[in-house]
């Protein structure tokens, strides 16, 4: 059956497509939430230490390879690895590339549908709350946190109406195509985001000191909280097991005038004091590392196999190099510079240190915002724009998750969009469905994202780079690149892709599996496996978990064995 061959319209267009993919939940709900509970500013050099080692350099590298694949009619992650690998294992590979944007889709969707239905809900006047705790017992009845199947409804309050829209909508938007519904969209959705997150965050920086009682929870002091390079903690003496004494941290000062009165009344204190925690005493943390790393992954869709299918449908004259960089700064851009001063100020000037410290990406987004925008002057409208907004940028992102199973679908088992989008939406249907219908505790979703939208990303992401640095080989894989490049990569890129990203992404890995798999603490010495896996083995293990898995490994035989069954991988080879 004859497909028609999809291409980009426009430079212009693809770059918004590509940061569009980049910009969504992960730049206003995960980053500020990440970079509060890291020390900020200590965080933002781990963070812009990782761009530059490990998420710019796999950004050039799968444009350049899904570019090259692309103009010989591959745009899948298997269909790339197997063209550029040439070897039999390559395509399978490949499986990561798929099963990655399927499952995180699955899961991300769902929190888009809750950002639609609480913009609509901002916009009907209904979300008024007067403390955190109200914002947040509605929003446990919104995603059925109690029980499985409490999430199922479709009221106006509820999130089954608000996931059907949001899921019909990508699907449209990708059986549209892709220049006419992929990157049309991105075109009207990118700069609309941007200009909404201008007005919010005019409004969030000119909140000053809203609670009179509290005049220190200021905007001022939430800046200083969420970009400080060192921290001031008031610590408490505690006995170790083995009899000696340690400061614990037990709360952080933010503010002059709050560190110094804190410091007089503990002036003579054998028990408790105020210390200076450094900016190199916070960076030797690996965990910060490591967050910082999952970050830039998550947030630049890179790992995903997303860009590499992107990059495919480009012309070989387009550059890329200059179009990625302008896309992954697009990308900090609207994370360090919108989603870093809106979330986390805001929460702060209303609730001080206690209520933004430590809470969770999702406590900050859905608790204690749709509380901060209740108690501001026409804040109704303010949190209809902020949810809308996000919205709008997780809709550009969830495209961007489904575009590489379409592109398999077609290339693999040579169906047309009709088809590849019916299977698709019958599959991720599915998925979605048993991530709302088993929301006990989120359990599914959080399943999902940990071992996929985490653990997986740093595998493929991985094997990219060594497959770029590597199989394919520095020479060719610069070459290829610089085809059509506006601008030149630094020589010293060189060493960061062959050397210093592999050492650098291994190195984080294995830490990342001690600590959160392992669950091994690196304050305390502590071991103590993780719930995630204690879920799936083990006498505490939790059915909902466990079926979690089995799901993603019957997506992954399900694209192994299409896969095996393809020609055109297979000839690859033999020509090799
Ligand atoms: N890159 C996307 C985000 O940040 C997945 O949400």
């Amino acid at each position: 059956m004859a497909r028609a061959k999809e291409s980009w319209n426009s430079r212009i267009g693809v770059i918004l497509a590509v940061s569009g993919s980049a910009v969504g939940l992960g730049n206003f709900l995960r980053f500020p939430g990440q970079a509060a509970q890291y020390g900020g500013g200590a965080f933002m050099m781990a963070y812009f230490v990782a761009f530059l080692l490990i998420g710019l350099p796999i950004c050039w590298a799968e444009w350049t390879m899904g570019r090259r694949a692309g103009q010989s009619g591959f745009n899948s992650c298997p269909g790339i690895m197997a063209y550029i690998t040439r070897h039999p294992a390559g395509k399978y590979l490949g499986v990561l590339g798929i099963v990655i944007p399927v499952v995180v889709y699955m899961y991300y969707v769902y929190i888009e549908a809750w950002c639609l239905g609480y913009s609509v809900n901002f916009l009907r006047g209904e979300m008024v709350f007067p403390t955190a705790d109200a914002a947040g017992g509605f929003w446990e009845t919104f995603i059925g946190n109690s029980k499985n199947g409490a999430a199922v409804g479709f009221g106006l309050k509820e999130v089954g109406l608000y996931l059907v829209v949001a899921f019909i909508f990508n699907f449209y938007l990708i059986y549209r195509g892709l220049s006419r519904g992929i990157e049309l969209f991105c075109k009207f959705a990118m700069p609309t985001l941007i200009v909404l997150a201008f007005i919010v965050l005019v409004r969030v920086l000119t909140l000053g000191s809203p609670d009179v009682a509290n005049p220190h929870n200021n905007v001022v002091n939430g800046l200083g909280f969420m970009w400080n390079p060192s921290k001031v903690m008031v610590q408490e003496a505690e006995e170790t097991v083995d009899g000696s004494r340690r400061w614990a941290n037990v709360e952080e000062l933010v503010g002059a005038e709050v560190i110094a009165m804190k410091k007089a009344a503990l002036e003579g204190s054998a028990d408790k004091r105020v210390a200076t925690i450094t900016v190199w005493q916070q960076l030797r943390n690996p965990q910060l590392w490591l967050a910082a790393a999952g970050q830039i992954f998550f947030s630049l869709s890179v790992g995903f196999g997303i860009l590499m299918t992107y990059a495919s449908y480009l012309k070989k004259s387009d550059d890329v190099v200059l179009s990625g960089l302008a896309a992954t700064s697009t990308n900090e851009f609207c994370e360090v510079a919108l989603g870093g001063l809106i979330t986390v100020p805001a929460g702060f000037a209303f609730l001080g240190v206690a209520g933004v410290a430590g809470q969770g990406t999702f406590a900050l987004g859905f608790k204690v915002l749709p509380m901060v925008f209740s108690n501001m002057p026409a804040g109704q409208l303010f949190g209809f724009l902020f949810f809308f907004l996000l919205f709008l940028a997780a809709v550009t992102s969830s495209l961007s998750m489904v575009q590489p199973g379409i592109a398999f679908l077609e290339e693999a088992m040579d169906i047309n969009r009709k088809q590849s989008v019916a299977i698709l939406g019958i599959i991720t249907a599915f998925g979605t469905g048993f991530v709302v219908y088993f929301s006990e505790n989120s359990k599914a979703l959080d399943t999902f994202d940990f071992w996929v939208g985490t653990f997986l990303i740093f595998i493929l992401a991985t094997i990219q780079i060594i497959i770029f640095a590597w199989v394919l080989g520095l020479d060719k894989g610069f070459e290829e690149a610089h085809q059509g490049a506006a601008i030149h990569i630094p020589g010293i890129y060189r060493v960061i892709m062959k050397y210093i990203c592999p050492l650098f992404l291994l190195t984080v890995f294995v830490l990342w599996v001690v600590v959160n798999v392992f669950g091994y603490s690196f304050e305390t010495g502590e071991t103590n496996v993780s719930g995630y896996v204690k879920d799936l083995v083990g006498k505490d293990s939790n059915i909902v978990a466990q079926m979690s898995i089995g799901l993603i490994l019957t997506l992954g035989i399900f694209v192994a064995l299409v896969i095996s069954r393809v020609k055109r991988y297979k000839e690859l080879e033999i020509r090799s």
